[in-house]
């Protein structure tokens, strides 16, 4: 339902929540039985009711009562702002409270407000959530095959957000085959960060052929990266940035983030400065990776076994080495802007059987042994000698099992 950018609920559910509250009886100008609004046989949905006019006069006309909800409103959702208020009086005048259908409206559209402003109380911004132990477990339950990636990944974002003054971003650049978790892990860590996850006010998503797709713009996308992060640090005081497909971002754009990326210098040692994760997901290196791990598994190593002494050396390298990708080569990497650089391991055919188990228990649909041996079967495996690694991970599984299904 929703798309990558971030949809706003719509703005004909606010009017239709705030209309009853406008058209309560005894509202100034409502007028009574006679008016459109009472017909039971008024056809169709509130936007075509006939009369923007009379619409708008009575809007204006309930003008004072609504300001009236609206104070009642805000004080609800705000309740600092109302605290020192002396003007109890005029807010309430004698005799004057709400009646029970505007108490209902008010309730229902201050939870609506709430479902995406913060107006929590006690912390200081419930759109953020922090959940180390819902990220812990979604790490060890739901990602597959991916220890040195949970691991590293788990230790660096949870001292990165404990510290309680970090002068820098953090920056970290997943690497490896298409389907092997790297988006999928993102999601969890924006899940577990932020109550809405991905559609968080606090969370961006770019991906790059879909965000950036035209160089001849890229002066445009420069200025919209640009403001994007600067919009978002104001009102956020922890953002979370994903770039999917780095490898193909324009070094343009790469150009712009490297200030986001450094070491700030803090003129006022009392001022917070806003926290910030940057992650670049890429299949820069994934080749370099899936020969290591090979190697290791054919000599008879276990793939836990592994750490990332085997594999850090000549990752690096091949990220710096390749030719056609402006990530590789830029300030990011040259400079060490890149805190940790983390691998994700080919999956074998026993982690494919338990993405495919997942995909099933996720749809709410009973599986046996067979058919999760039958869409794992389905994957190409490689190379070609030992057939040992799905070329495509676990990338859409859940489609495939339409195909099995009788
Ligand atoms: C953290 O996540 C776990 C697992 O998703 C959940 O059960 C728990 O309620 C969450 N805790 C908070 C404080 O949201």
């Amino acid at each position: 339902m929703f798309g990558v950018p971030l949809p706003r609920r719509p703005l004909w559910l606010c009017l239709h929540l705030l209309l009853p509250l406008l058209l309560l009886p005894g509202a100034p100008g409502h007028r009574g039985a006679e008016g459109p609004w009472d017909r039971a046989d008024e056809p169709g949905p509130p936007w075509s009711w006939p009369g923007i006019q009379r619409l708008k006069e009575q809007l204006r006309a309930a003008g004072a009562l609504s300001r009236r909800y609206w104070t009642v409103f805000s004080c609800q959702v705000w309740p600092d702002h109302c605290e020192d208020n002396d003007d109890e009086a005029t807010l309430h005048p004698p005799g004057w409270n709400l009646p029970q259908w505007g108490q209902w409206s008010l309730d229902t559209l201050t939870a609506w407000f709430c479902s995406f402003q913060d107006c929590c109380e006690g912390q200081r911004d419930c759109r953020i959530s922090n959940n180390f132990s819902g990220l812990e477990s979604d790490l060890t339950v739901r990602l597959h095959g991916q220890h040195l990636a949970r691991e590293l990944v788990l230790r660096a974002v949870r001292s990165y957000l404990e510290m309680p003054q970090p002068d820098k971003a953090l920056v970290l650049s997943f690497h490896g085959w298409s389907g092997t978790g790297k988006n999928f892990m993102a999601r969890m860590l924006a899940e577990n960060l932020y109550r809405d996850g991905l559609r968080s006010d606090c969370v961006k998503m770019f991906i790059a052929t879909f965000h950036f797709p035209h160089s001849k713009y890229v002066d445009l996308y420069k200025e919209q990266l640009q403001n994007q992060i600067q919009g978002m640090q104001r009102s956020c005081y922890q953002s979370l940035f994903i770039f999917d497909e780095a490898e193909k971002l324009h070094p343009g754009l790469l150009e712009v983030l490297e200030p986001h990326l450094k070491r700030r210098v803090t003129e006022d040692p009392r001022a917070e400065p806003p926290k910030a994760i940057f992650l670049f997901l890429s299949n820069l290196g994934g080749n370099n990776i899936n020969e290591a791990v090979l190697n290791l598994l054919l000599a008879g190593w276990s793939r836990e076994e592994i750490t990332m002494e085997h594999l850090k050396p000549n990752l690096q390298a091949e990220i710096t080495e390749s030719p056609d990708s402006g990530f590789g080569h830029s300030c990011l990497v040259k400079e060490n802007l890149v805190d940790f650089f983390v691998p994700f391991l080919p999956l074998e055919y026993r982690h494919v059987r338990l993405c495919v188990r997942d995909a099933f228990v996720s749809q709410g649909l009973p599986y046996t042994e067979e058919a999760l041996d039958e869409i794992a079967k389905m994957m190409i495996y490689v190379p070609k000698e030992v057939q040992l690694f799905s070329s495509q991970g676990c990338k859409l599984i859940s489609q495939r099992i339409n195909y099995v299904l009788p």
